[in-house]
């Protein structure tokens, strides 16, 4: 056998290898969590349920024409080295049947995203609800009356106000503003009134739903009602800016008890004007004016103190938060290290202000305390 045969041999075989890889990697990564294809709300469900259904069209696809290309491969091959195969110069019926064919594969494709996006509206006591994600979303201009007819869905309102680089939660119907890890009660239909205050960000939960931009000046919605208790992750998906990759999000869906309470605790919290008079550690006291002192309330509210601060991140719960601003788990160790210096995230807006041991040691015994 020449080499060139050898080679276009070997060549052959790295050209099957690749696009089985490259058939199977988006499966592999898709199952990997936070997975889309393990919807735990019925709008991700319409969308799990379309993407297999995609698949399933385009493995038939792929076998058909790979098993022609193999066939003929091997039917036609070149048995001699002076053979000529037959010479065929174009066939107008099979050329119009691969022009048409594709074109109504793409025509079926479409047809069933665009129901799958119809059909995407929060379910109501009386059915569905009259409007769908698509009516309110695509046209910039949501009427004051699709509004309504959304927001009437809804079990529980949630604000979802987008900032470089962190999410802030507004709890429309209890009054009381979170951030970083959202709170839902499992089975009540949870709308998201979605905006912007720079630029544009998107949120997208994989598990919940289908992507949804945030827009500064303009008012979108989406919606979820989750399964079954757990936690939903996700990131901005819209680039905006330094810290983009830095913008996680994070859904907690608890049992309606379970979230009642904790719905409670946060309402508490704002009606109290200092977190430390409830509680008798001087260290904590101290902590608080601290707070106070060096500057930190008037970006970030806590509870009653500086309750109007919205540059950061209010804090009320901060120590039953995850992360710290995104970047690292919310640890004593890193919540040192980021006080001392937030230029660690890009582009982020918090000065380091020259805090004194003592003070330092009282913050952080401070700021464990709101949970
Ligand atoms: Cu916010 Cu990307």
């Amino acid at each position: 056998m020449s080499l060139r045969r050898i080679v276009r041999r070997q060549l052959l075989w790295l050209g099957g290898v690749i696009m089985l890889v490259g058939m199977l990697l988006p499966n592999a990564v898709a199952a990997q969590s936070p997975s889309p294809l393990d919807p735990a709300s019925p709008n991700a469900a319409l969308i799990a349920n379309l993407y297999w259904i995609v698949f399933w069209m385009s493995v038939a696809v792929f076998i058909l024409v790979e098993g022609l290309l193999i066939y003929s491969a091997i039917r036609f091959r070149r048995r001699s080295d002076d053979e000529l195969p037959v010479q065929v110069h174009g066939n107008n019926r099979m050329e119009i049947a691969w022009t048409i064919g594709p074109a109504l594969i793409a025509i079926a494709v479409f047809v069933l995203a665009w129901q799958v996006m119809l059909a995407d509206r929060p379910p109501t006591a009386a059915g569905l609800s009259p409007v769908s994600v698509a009516s309110v979303c695509f046209n910039n201009d949501v009427t004051p009356e699709e509004a309504a007819a959304f927001l009437a869905a809804s079990t529980l309102t949630i604000e979802i106000v987008g900032q470089q680089w962190w999410w802030q939660y507004n709890y429309l119907d209890y009054n009381f503003t979170t951030a970083a890890d959202l709170y839902v009660p499992v089975g009540d239909v949870v709308v998201l009134q979605i905006t912007s205050r720079d630029v544009a960000h998107a949120w997208w939960i994989p598990q919940l739903g289908g992507k949804q931009d945030l827009y500064p000046g303009a008012v979108t919605f989406s919606w979820f009602q989750v399964s079954r208790p757990g936690v939903f992750e996700g990131n901005c998906t819209e680039l905006c800016g330094a810290s983009h990759a830095y913008m996680p999000m994070r859904v907690v869906a608890l049992p309606p008890d379970e979230f009642d309470a904790w719905a409670q605790a946060q309402v508490a919290k704002n009606q109290v004007n200092a977190i430390a008079i409830t509680n008798p550690s001087p260290q904590v006291q101290q902590g608080e004016q601290v707070f106070v002192q060096k500057g930190c309330v008037g970006c970030h509210a806590v509870g009653g103190l500086g309750i109007n601060a919205q540059a950061g991140p209010n804090l009320s719960n901060f120590a039953s938060r995850r992360q710290i601003a995104g970047i690292m788990p919310n640890t004593e160790d890193n919540l040192r290290s980021w006080i001392v210096n937030p230029s660690q995230k890009p582009g982020a807006r918090m000065p380091a202000i020259p805090i004194a041991p003592d003070e330092m040691d009282a913050l952080i015994a401070y700021l464990d305390t709101l949970e």
